[in-house]
């Protein structure tokens, strides 16, 4: 194989330049060329390539985004955009190509290993962290700590003011972030995402917590599909129990910044292994981690199967906030 090319799409998450930096320096040691695809399968679709070298990808293990930019592509889902795209990646001359993304670019991704001889190998990123076949997805450890780093500041001023902070986090499908932010900034109630919060039971909690003594508390709610949801259940909890609420909505700060370690790591030997899974013939596969482990999982198998939530950490934040 002489050629493999690689591209960013969907949502960006912080640790998708430390994967396009691993892809390139591996395929580069062992003697292959990478191109570049710029904006996703908007970019591959318009012959948006770059030849990528080593030093274009120096000093970007560090940057949040992706310097290969992003996008959600309509015209993709097609199957006439496919073959399209197909055409083109042949013409180019490119044999392999590194989908880094979330599910929906998995679907194109399988959709081109499944229609023509090119191997191609997903690499997760999300920070939604809600791809089945890994432990977790490239930006969600970063996202996470974000968030959290919020809610430690909100803190403060909550409690200054005895107030309750409704904080919306990421995730209109999953709720994996407000899982594990709920639970490490001390929640005391986690609102996820298709699952009906009962008002008058959250103004009980909260009116519990308070005859405990404490002087603020923090809900963390997982953004939904109706907007300003959020908004609503905090109006609803200033009017029940006549206490100062405010809402803050984290929204797409979660998505950009540096990097955490974890993540870079991940990335790194994601990276590493989708490349060395395509020069291996691996094709239509995403690479993902389990348990420390490094698994090739098909494709359609990432999007035929769910993701589970570990529902018992819901129990967890009861107690911990009790
Ligand atoms: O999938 C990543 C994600 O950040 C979700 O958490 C969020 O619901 C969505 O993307 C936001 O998308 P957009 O950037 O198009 O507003």
């Amino acid at each position: 194989m002489n050629k493999i090319a690689v591209l960013t799409s969907g949502g960006d998450a912080p640790g998708m330049n430390a994967c396009i930096r691993a892809v390139v320096r591996t395929a580069s040691y062992r003697g292959v060329e990478v191109t570049g695809i710029k904006r996703g399968y908007t970019g591959l679709l318009a012959g948006d390539f770059v030849k990528l070298n080593r030093g274009m990808i120096a000093n970007i293990i560090q940057r949040g985004g992706t310097i290969l930019e992003t996008s959600r592509c309509e015209e993709f889902r097609t199957e006439e955009g496919r073959l399209k795209g197909i055409r083109i990646l042949e013409h180019a001359g490119i044999e392999g190509m590194v989908v880094i993304g979330g599910e929906g670019s998995f679907h194109g991704a399988g959709a081109v290993a499944n229609e023509s001889q090119i191997k191609v190998i997903g690499v997760p990123a999300t920070i939604d962290n809600d791809i089945y076949g890994t432990d977790y997805s490239v930006g969600f450890d970063t996202a996470i700590n974000t968030a959290l780093e919020a809610i430690d500041r909100i803190r403060d001023t909550a409690d200054a003011f005895e107030r309750v902070f409704f904080v919306e986090v990421m995730g209109r499908l999953a709720g994996f972030i407000a899982l594990e932010v709920g639970i490490a900034g001390g929640a005391e109630e986690i609102v996820l995402p298709g699952k009906e919060i009962d008002p008058e039971e959250l103004c009980h909690t909260l009116k519990e917590s308070f005859k405990r003594g404490k002087r603020s508390s923090i809900v963390v709610v997982a953004e939904g599909n109706a907007v300003g949801h959020t908004v609503q259940i905090a109006q609803y909890v200033e009017y029940r129990l006549k206490v100062s609420c405010r809402v803050c909505v984290l929204g797409h700060l979660q998505r950009g910044g540096a990097p955490s370690a974890r993540d870079r790591v991940l990335a790194s030997k994601l990276g590493i292994a989708a490349v060395d899974g395509i020069l291996n013939g691996k094709s239509g596969h995403a690479v993902g981690e389990i348990k420390g482990d490094i698994v090739y999982i098909p494709l359609h198998e990432t999007w035929n199967h769910k993701k589970d939530l570990d529902l018992s950490l819901l129990e967890s934040a009861k107690v911990l906030a009790s």
